[in-house]
């Protein structure tokens, strides 16, 4: 049996598609994406059920730096028999040494999609507006849609379930927060994000996640971390400064205190509580060593689940 006959319609609807925002999938492309990766790990280390021969390729571009993002791209597309190509920060001058446009017209004529890191998000919007071919996100400032697959999928694996689960952010309302308020609003997860004021997630993402969201599944922001927390299945956080906003960190690091993510913070979570961070992690900021390397921390394990997510969204975009 083809492994493509194991998903549906709308997840077949993908081909083709890019991939900038949580919101460019439907709840049903979210499950069959899961699905598909799931899969995909189980069959890892045997015969992969998707093998291109070499006749597909991805560029990577990288505005900016990347550990896992640069490592489970390049490794997923080599399991599924693809081409890697990776450019870095230094090498094509996106926007500087040529347009945004040009780049993209360039590279649809070799690859069969391009995966970019960048600073501004309206560059991938400009780069999947000009080219023919597939652009995934691999984080801009808006959102990281990859890293949320991922963490769906270390959820369901870790509770069970996604429908009806609490979702707990604390810290800024950024990148990640945006894109798995989203992610939780497809699935049927309550998300419930902590943030200091001023640092919000934008009200324009937040109105966008209730719009999608299913009826019983709310999306709130609040300004105290306990109410976030308190009976929540999972807890999520990030750095206090994201890329690029380096020169913020002292400050930062002031306002955000209050919100670290330690264990007299976790015991107000669900006794079954998992801790998410997509990582990197500024340990003794963010989050303590306590929590980040103790028992409900399973940010390991949503790191190793970037590779099977994303093979399975490079799976469903370019096609077998
Ligand atoms: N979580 C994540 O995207 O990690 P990198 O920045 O190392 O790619
Ligand atoms: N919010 C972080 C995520 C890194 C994976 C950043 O944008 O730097």
């Amino acid at each position: 049996m083809s492994v493509w006959s194991l998903y549906t319609e709308d997840a077949l609807r993908l081909r083709g598609r890019s991939l900038l925002s949580m919101a460019d999938l439907t709840p049903d492309q979210v499950s069959g994406i899961l699905d598909l990766a799931s899969a995909l790990k189980s069959a890892r280390g045997g015969v992969c059920p998707v093998n291109w021969s070499g006749s597909r390729s991805l560029a990577m571009i990288f505005e900016k730096a990347s550990l896992r993002t640069r490592v489970t791209f390049e490794l997923g597309m080599r399991e599924l028999g693809g081409v890697p190509i990776v450019l870095g920060p230094a090498e094509i001058g996106l926007g500087k040494r040529e347009s945004v446009g040009d780049v993209a017209r360039n590279l649809e004529r070799w690859v069969s999609a391009v995966m970019a890191r960048v600073f501004d998000h309206r560059v991938l919007v400009e780069m999947r507006d000009s080219a023919g071919i597939p652009v995934i996100n691999g984080l801009s400032d808006l959102e990281h849609p990859c890293q949320i697959l991922a963490d769906l999928l270390t959820l369901r694996e870790r509770l069970g379930r996604l429908e009806g689960a609490r979702i707990a952010w604390v810290g800024d309302g950024n990148n990640v927060a945006h894109s798995l308020m989203i992610g939780c609003a497809l699935v049927g997860a309550s998300f419930i994000a902590a943030c200091p004021r001023g640092y919000e997630p934008r009200p324009e993402t937040v109105a966008l996640a209730r719009s999608v969201s299913a009826a019983e599944a709310s999306v709130e922001v609040v300004t105290d971390p306990i109410e976030a927390v308190r009976a929540s299945d999972a807890v999520y956080t990030d750095v206090w400064a994201s890329m690029g906003q380096e020169h913020e960190a002292s400050e930062r690091r002031r306002v955000f205190m209050p919100y670290q993510v330690n264990s007299a913070l976790m015991a107000h979570a669900s006794e079954h509580a998992v801790f998410l961070h997509c990582l990197p992690a500024h340990r003794g900021d963010e989050v303590t060593d306590e929590v980040l390397d103790g028992p409900q921390s399973a940010a390991l394990d949503q790191a190793e689940n970037r590779l099977h997510a994303q093979k399975a969204v490079l799976a469903l975009l370019i096609g077998a």
